[in-house]
């Protein structure tokens, strides 16, 4: 079936039956777009926060499950002090709206990063989110928040390690053959351990703003995703825009290794 969107100039038409199940995007070309305009950078980020809202409704509307977005990297502390402020504090202006409409968008929300660092407002903020739309079982929206992909696979590597560790405490037992096989570590398994356990990899990864790289953003998880870049600075994006990308990967031929 064709669920066919009337545009303003043309038609543009995916097929609803292909959708991605998950869509990434780094949110990208905030400081731009206010540049171009002769804004402070931060007016960009509001600006960009609002694409966010406008994005995450409609994936919710056309029936994406999992969108993900990368809003603040384990790099992003090297900004100017202010810079950085004025995007926590957008975050929590972001929160406290999500909160006061919740029950009208039910949209449920995680949080994929090392948060511990944040404000205790944010954190706050972030907990009480999490928890008001766990019961929402429409779309699930990702904020990575102080997230690096290599900053989460050395945490996963820890934590496994450390129960290897733990494991060799009873190394008497394997000994005498009371244990007797050794924790084995699979594809799965060390997805488990990472923040994205119980999200499926993402089917397409979004870059706007001309930039044709990860940026330590989802690097085991996009394995076999497909990319879709764009020169649109992120606050122009729009449910066009999205639209064109899903037909972009509609047309792709995923293989996954195979012929
Ligand atoms: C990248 O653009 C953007 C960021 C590092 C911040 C993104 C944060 C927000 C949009 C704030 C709120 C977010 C949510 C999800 C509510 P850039 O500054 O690198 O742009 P540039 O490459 O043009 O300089």
């Amino acid at each position: 079936m064709f669920n066919k969107l009337k545009r303003k100039s043309k038609k543009v038409a995916w097929d609803s039956e292909k959708l991605p199940r998950h869509i990434a995007i780094v949110l990208d070309g905030n400081g731009r777009w206010a540049t171009k305009r002769a804004l402070p950078r931060t007016a960009g980020h509001a600006a960009g926060a609002e694409t966010f809202r406008k994005v995450a409704t409609y994936c919710k509307n056309i029936g994406i499950e999992f969108l993900t977005v990368y809003a603040f990297s384990t790099e992003n502390w090297k900004r100017p002090p202010d810079e950085v402020s004025k995007i926590m504090e957008l975050l929590e202006k972001y929160l406290h709206e999500a909160l006061e409409k919740m029950e009208r968008d039910r949209v449920k929300m995680k949080f994929i990063g090392d948060i511990s660092v944040l404000s205790p407002k944010l954190k706050a903020l972030i907990a009480e989110t999490e928890e008001v739309s766990k019961r929402f079982d429409g779309v699930q929206v990702n904020i990575c928040l102080n997230y690096g992909s290599r900053d989460e696979i050395l945490r996963a590597v820890d934590t496994y390690a450390k129960s290897l560790l733990r494991f060799s405490e009873y190394s008497d037992n394997i000994n005498q053959g009371i244990i007797s096989t050794q924790p084995s570590l699979t594809e799965e398994s060390f997805s488990n351990l990472l923040y994205t356990a119980n999200i499926p990899d993402p089917d397409l990864v979004i870059r706007p703003s001309g930039e044709y790289r990860l940026s330590n953003f989802l690097l085991w998880q996009s394995a076999y995703s497909e990319f879709y870049f764009t020169d649109v600075l992120w606050p122009d994006f729009n449910e066009k825009e999205l639209d064109q990308a899903i037909l972009t990967y509609q047309k792709r031929d995923r293989r996954f290794g195979g012929i």
